[in-house]
């Protein structure tokens, strides 16, 4: 191999390995959205099924899964609404006006958000004050009898 050519090949390697160095965390930024949307959510045990009585609305603490100084956060409060025997709804705390925890008014059948008076309903559909949008609602699946519910189906903020 002629000299030219040796410091040919050289600069065209180099100059792959170069570009693959750069472009490749930049690709990996940019297509791990994609990748992050099939991923399988972290699943968090609400207990069982039995524990939620048909026909009521029920407060349930779940644990979630942190290994960081925030200890008191490893712990988030959600509402169970069990309309029959299959059909259960799991509903974020968090008031979807400006996300203060909202409380469970058995005697009235709703959900009241103290900030500003947000009323919504047992469905979670926003009936008076300035909540807009519904409760949020957790994606949920039952496992052997345990309600269990993925953490990351509703805005982090939410949560
Ligand atoms: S934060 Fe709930 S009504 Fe404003």
């Amino acid at each position: 191999m002629e000299r030219r050519d040796f410091l040919a090949t050289a600069v065209i390697t180099g100059g792959t390995v170069a570009t693959a160095a750069v472009l490749g965390p930049v690709a990996w930024t940019a297509l791990s959205p994609a990748w992050s949307d099939r991923r399988r959510g972290v699943w968090a045990d609400v207990g069982t099924l039995e524990e939620f009585e048909i026909g009521k609305v029920t407060h349930a603490v779940v644990e979630v899964p942190r290994d960081d100084w925030a200890a008191s956060l490893r712990r988030r409060g959600v509402f169970v609404w069990r309309q029959s025997e299959g059909n259960v709804t799991v509903f974020a705390r968090s008031c979807t006006d400006l996300g203060c925890p909202v409380t469970w008014d058995p005697g009235n059948g709703w959900f009241f958000c103290p900030c500003h008076g947000g009323i919504f309903d047992r469905d979670g559909e926003p009936q008076r004050g300035p909540p807009k949008r519904p409760l949020h609602r957790y994606a949920h699946r039952v496992e052997a009898g345990r309600l269990m519910i993925d953490l990351d189906s509703i805005p982090p903020q939410a949560g």
